[in-house]
Parts: C-alpha cells; structure tokens; sequence
C-alpha cells in the first residue's frame, strides 16, 4: 500500500509518445513503455510509489501540474522541447511546489544553443542530462533522499 510522502509523478511533455521513433543516437531507441517500465522498478526499490504521466497538450500539462499537490509528494520532469520554452509550464511547476528534479534523455548542453536554455533553471532540485535511462534512476534517488526515504 502506498504511504504517505512517497508518491513520486514522472511527467514526460511532448513528443515522448513516439519516442521509439526518435534518433536512438539521441534517445537510446527505447519505447515510453519501456521508459516507465524501468523507471517503475527503480522506483519501487527507492520504495517511491511511481504515478505516470504524458501528453503532447501544453494545456492538459499545466492543468496536470495544477493537480499536482494533490497527487504526489515529488515530480521529475521530462518535459522535452517545452522545457526550453514554456513559461506557462515553468509557472504551473513553481505554484505546484513540490521537490523536482528535471531530466533529459540527451546531453541537452552539448546540442544546439537553445536546448542550454531551461525554464526550469532555479525551480528544480536538479538538472540531470546525458545519461539516458540512467538519469532517471539518479533522479529518483535524489528525490526518495529529499522525502527522507533513502540514504544513498
Ligand atoms: C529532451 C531534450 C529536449 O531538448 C528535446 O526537445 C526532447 C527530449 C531529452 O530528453 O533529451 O524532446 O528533453
């Protein structure tokens, strides 16, 4: 059963639906469902209970980060190209104020000049990029940390 202060959101923005579709030289040609799949593994060891979360609507993202505080305890954000951006994103993410770490799949400071900028910058617990999957699990580490849930 799920207790209290361990809910962890994993929000991913546009254009993960089809990730699988994605230069796998970026993106590691994985599916999202494999994505989740591993991220709710590492997350049950971390003892987080995982809550999952796309779409390609800018709206629906804003208006999920508005339930947000009743929903989970922490988020990690992966919110693709509105990362750089989506002002209105970086809003909903600051009212919602729950301890968040942001993770990109790709090294987002060795690409063009405008993947280095983030909306996120000062809102998030860390920034995690370059790592692939791997940076998923760090995330979560650091946010069962922040709940007090793991020491490591
Ligand atoms: C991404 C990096 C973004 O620049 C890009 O728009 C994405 C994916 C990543 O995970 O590497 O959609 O967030």
């Amino acid at each position: 059963m799920t207790t209290a202060h361990n809910r962890v959101a994993v929000l991913h923005g546009v254009n993960f639906d089809i990730l699988d579709r994605r230069d796998p030289a970026l993106y590691g040609g994985l599916s999202l469902n494999e994505l989740e799949m591993r991220v709710k593994g590492w997350a049950r060891e971390l003892g987080l209970a995982p809550i999952l979360f796309q779409t390609n609507s800018e709206g629906e993202f804003v208006g999920y980060l508005h339930r947000l505080p009743e929903l989970a305890d922490a988020a990690l954000v992966n919110a693709g190209a509105w990362t750089h951006y989506s002002r209105a994103i970086a809003d909903a993410l600051e009212v919602a104020g729950l301890p968040t770490v942001e993770v990109h799949l790709s090294d987002v400071e060795a690409r063009e000049d405008w993947r280095k900028v983030s909306v996120f910058d000062g809102l998030v617990l860390a920034k995690i990029s370059g790592k692939g999957p791997e940076g998923y699990r760090e995330a979560l580490a650091a946010l069962a940390r922040e709940l007090g849930l793991h020491d490591g």
